[in-house]
């Protein structure tokens, strides 16, 4: 049995103000929730003050991006070791506006993958298709070669403490939703892969639906047998909004 997951992107948005108001309101609601994890993942920089708000709740909390490399001369980049010192549990690595606005290819995913691993804390590798890639019929393709590239750097076996989000890139922000059935066939096929190495740990791998999804639209997606919970935008920055999406996610 899967648990299901929702977790909030919160992307370059809030200040310690609203972030706070955010986190009050979503601590207030997580009661009503029940049985989805919930998660958040502030800018870096508020990472101090979601921990410490969040530290004793079962709310947990991730980063948006992480470097592969060790600590050292890398301007601007955040090493693994900084995240799990402040108690991260997930790192998002691969979402799109990563790939396509700053170019992260593939490789350099894979290589996130792993040293996010091996700091301890989870992966969650965004996959997903351009609207013309979906238009040419490569959704597959390119999909199927995004967890390749994690498959062959690393294996199989780093699956049991990864999860994968399902995110069309034109569905990213749009208001444009994939609809459950399109989002179903993406997911089924996502496990699918991973089960051609591994048939119990593709049964076990927890897998994200992620592109406007809203209270609205919660239910029927997180309905499908696949998707177990959602990587939540725009919608997570509004603490009613994204609690009515936790409570849609059931196991
Ligand atoms: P959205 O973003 O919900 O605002 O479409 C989802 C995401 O980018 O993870």
């Amino acid at each position: 049995m899967r648990q299901p997951l929702v977790v909030g992107n919160w992307k370059m948005n809030g200040s310690i103000a609203s972030i706070q108001s955010l986190l009050e309101g979503i601590k207030q609601a997580i009661p009503t929730v029940p049985s989805a994890e919930v998660g958040v993942c502030p800018p870096f920089v508020y990472l101090f003050q979601v921990s410490s708000s969040l530290g004793n709740t079962s709310i947990t909390w991730g980063a948006q991006n992480v470097s592969h490399e060790a600590p050292g001369a890398f301007t601007g980049e955040i090493a693994t070791g900084m995240l799990a010192d402040f108690r991260c549990k997930y790192v998002i690595i691969g979402h799109s506006e990563r790939r396509h606005i700053y170019g992260e290819t593939d490789d350099l995913i894979a290589k996130k993958w792993v040293a996010t691993q091996k700091a301890g804390m989870i992966p969650i590798l965004c996959v997903g298709e351009l609207l013309e890639e979906r238009e040419a019929n490569q959704t597959e393709q390119v999909v199927g070669r995004q967890l390749e590239a994690v498959l062959k750097l690393t294996g199989i076996g780093s699956f049991n403490k990864g999860v994968i989000a399902y995110e069309p890139v034109w569905a990213i922000g749009t208001g444009k939703t994939a609809s459950p059935q399109q989002a179903q066939e993406m997911h089924a096929f996502i496990r699918q892969q991973l089960a051609r190495y591994d048939a119990d740990i593709a049964q076990k791998v927890q897998i994200l639906y992620g592109g406007s999804v809203k209270g609205s639209n919660a239910a029927e997606l997180f309905a499908m047998p696949d998707i177990d919970g959602g990587l939540i935008g725009g919608a997570a920055l509004k603490a009613e909004e994204f609690i009515t999406i936790c409570q849609a996610a059931k196991s």
